[in-house]
């Protein structure tokens, strides 16, 4: 099957009023599979608003091309492409009922009163508006303007939603249900959503795939398993997740193994190739891959540290602290149901292990300094 969407090389630069010039897509290639959920992530200002500009056709490109559906849209308008966003700053009619801002789309292509009226029925009841029909925008809080965005967009049944933040202004409990709505609306209209968000725990529920971005260029795609799991960059380890990161360099190489040391003399065998002897690395580990005391069966690194600080939350205890010789350290450690004993408390000593199975290698030219 042939993607709904399909990107190849897509270069926009900016020029500032001060006479310099700001590269917001640099050589971004990017293939949406048809129903796919994907997320672009990244920091404010890499690039994430540009890229759905461009995909929708209200920002052009210097160089690269853009298809949808087979066909190329590249030179085609905005109005032209079988797409629909979702802004950042919900671009509702403001003189306009709710009703009207979310049967738009439906008026301008002439469909009969009736189905307008049913289909409107239904998109409020979804977004949690039934009732609000005849109020005026002005008259809404921002939770709900922005429901009413999605509500606008979803209702033309596009081919590719593209969603810039659609669910910023939403408390924690109304955030948690839409996220639960979006992903069973994008299953039931089967509808490929390109989804922007800042926040890295939304991105990992909701994505089938998320794309990193950083100023301007792709770090790095895959599952929200792959990102968490196998970063290929630091940027990428920081920004998907929580992270420990040991820095160290190989000091035996084999076609399956490396020998790696870290900054405090402990060495690990990896089972990882392709690793050159004396090159850096960083060793990325979550919080979760650490356990207390060490088990004498297992390879690993272990550390002896003391707690600064230690967060009961619910079933597990998340714990910062610093090792004798001066690296921060995260865990979260989940106790035993046989033992329920408090883990540990601020200012006393901990003993970390950390399997070598769960050590991930970041090599050394993908190591930011
Ligand atoms: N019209 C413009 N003129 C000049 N520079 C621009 C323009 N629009 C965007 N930029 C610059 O392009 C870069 C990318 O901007 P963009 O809006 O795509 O970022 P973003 O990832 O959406 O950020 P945020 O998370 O803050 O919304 C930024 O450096 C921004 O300042
Ligand atoms: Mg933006």
């Amino acid at each position: 099957m042939s993607p709904i969407l399909n990107i190849t090389g897509a270069t926009k630069r900016f020029h500032t009023p001060d006479g310099k010039s700001v590269t917001a897509l640099d050589d971004v290639s990017l293939r949406v599979e048809q129903n796919e959920f994907v997320t672009l992530l990244g920091p404010s200002g890499c690039g994430k608003t540009t890229l759905l500009r461009a995909i929708s056709g209200f920002e052009g490109l210097e160089s690269g091309a853009i298809e949808i559906a087979g066909s190329p849209v590249t030179h085609l308008p905005a109005h032209k492409r079988p797409v629909n966003t979702v802004f950042q700053n919900y671009a509702l009619f403001p003189h306009m009922t709710i009703a009207k801002n979310i049967a738009y789309s439906l008026d301008v292509a002439d469909t009969p009163k009736k189905e307008i009226s049913e289909r409107v029925g239904k998109m409020l009841d979804i977004v949690g508006l039934a009732g609000f029909g005849d109020r005026k925008i002005n008259q809404l809080s921002g939770g709900q303007r922005q429901r009413v965005a999605l509500a606008r967009s979803l209702i033309a049944q596009p081919k590719i939603l593209l969603l810039d933040e659609p669910l910023s202004a939403l408390d924690k409990n109304l955030r948690h249900k839409m996220q639960q709505e979006l992903k069973s609306l994008q299953a039931e209209f089967g509808i490929a959503f390109v989804f922007v968000t800042h926040d890295q725990e939304e991105a990992l529920t909701m994505s089938d795939r998320i794309v990193v971005l950083s100023d301007g260029k792709i770090q790095q795609h895959g599952t929200p398993e792959d990102l968490y799991r196998r970063p290929k960059t630091e940027f990428v380890a920081r920004f998907v997740g929580e992270s420990n990161l040991f820095e160290g360099h190989v000091v035996e190489a084999s076609s399956q193994n490396a020998l790696v040391q870290i900054g405090n003399g402990q060495k690990v065998s990896i089972n990882k190739s392709g690793l050159r002897e004396g090159v850096k690395v960083k060793l990325l580990a979550r919080p979760e891959d650490l356990s207390v005391g060490h088990n004498a069966d297992r390879e690993g690194l272990k550390f002896k540290a003391k707690i600064d600080q230690l967060f009961f939350v619910g079933a597990d205890y998340q714990i910062l602290a610093t090792t004798h010789d001066g690296l921060a350290i995260k865990a979260t450690l989940r106790p035993s149901a046989q033992s329920r004993d408090p883990i540990g408390s601020p200012r006393s000593e901990i003993e970390f292990f950390i399997d070598k199975e769960a050590l991930h290698v970041i090599a050394a030219e993908a190591v930011h300094e």
